[in-house]
């Protein structure tokens, strides 16, 4: 587990930034906290980074459910927001087995149930100590626990120093 202590939004966006390079196909990354925690905005900033386009349009799937976005070495990254899924089933339906070959950006991960993959990345953003700040809480589970583990420089607090 990995806890960090994000002061404002320019620190969340540094650690999605950070982790962006980090993601290869088959991999999930759930992205828990309530309504407002910030997980649209990791997820923004993470598909930014990883698009190499700071501009680029990233709307939060919370009307679609599903976005997708295809970076330059052609992995499909798949935005999921499931707050609005009354059954795990439901997600079927918006591709999530396809979504296995790309990468998995999911919102509310919880509505998945049993769907849930046993490796995955979870990335807990919780309110922290005064206005804007947040604390994240990174855990892996299955191979992510490995995978965290080595990524524990990289994705530190030096990760969110402002350059
Ligand atoms: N440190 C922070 N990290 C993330 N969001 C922050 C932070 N401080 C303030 N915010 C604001 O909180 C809101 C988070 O919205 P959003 O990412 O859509 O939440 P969620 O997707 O979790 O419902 C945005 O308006 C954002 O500007
Ligand atoms: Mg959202």
């Amino acid at each position: 587990m990995l806890a960090l202590d994000l002061a404002d939004l320019d620190a969340t966006l540094r650690l999605a930034a950070a982790l962006a390079p980090h993601l290869a196909a088959g991999d999930m990354v759930a992205l828990d906290g309530t309504l407002g925690a910030g997980k649209t905005e990791f997820a923004r900033a993470l598909l930014r980074a990883r698009l190499g386009d700071p501009a680029i349009d990233v709307p939060s799937p919370t009307f679609t459910l599903v976005q997708l976005y295809d970076d330059p070495t052609g992995t499909v990254f798949w935005h999921f927001d499931l707050y609005r899924l009354k059954d795990p089933d439901e997600v079927l339906e918006l591709g999530w087995d396809d979504s296995e070959d790309g990468v998995r950006l999911v919102e509310w991960p919880d509505r998945l149930g049993d769907l849930t993959p046993q490796s995955r990345l979870v990335v807990r953003i919780e309110a922290g100590d005064g206005d804007g700040a947040r604390r994240a809480t990174l855990s892996g589970h299955g191979m992510w626990v490995q995978r965290l583990a080595d990524l524990r420089l990289q994705l530190g607090p030096a990760s969110l120093a402002s350059s």
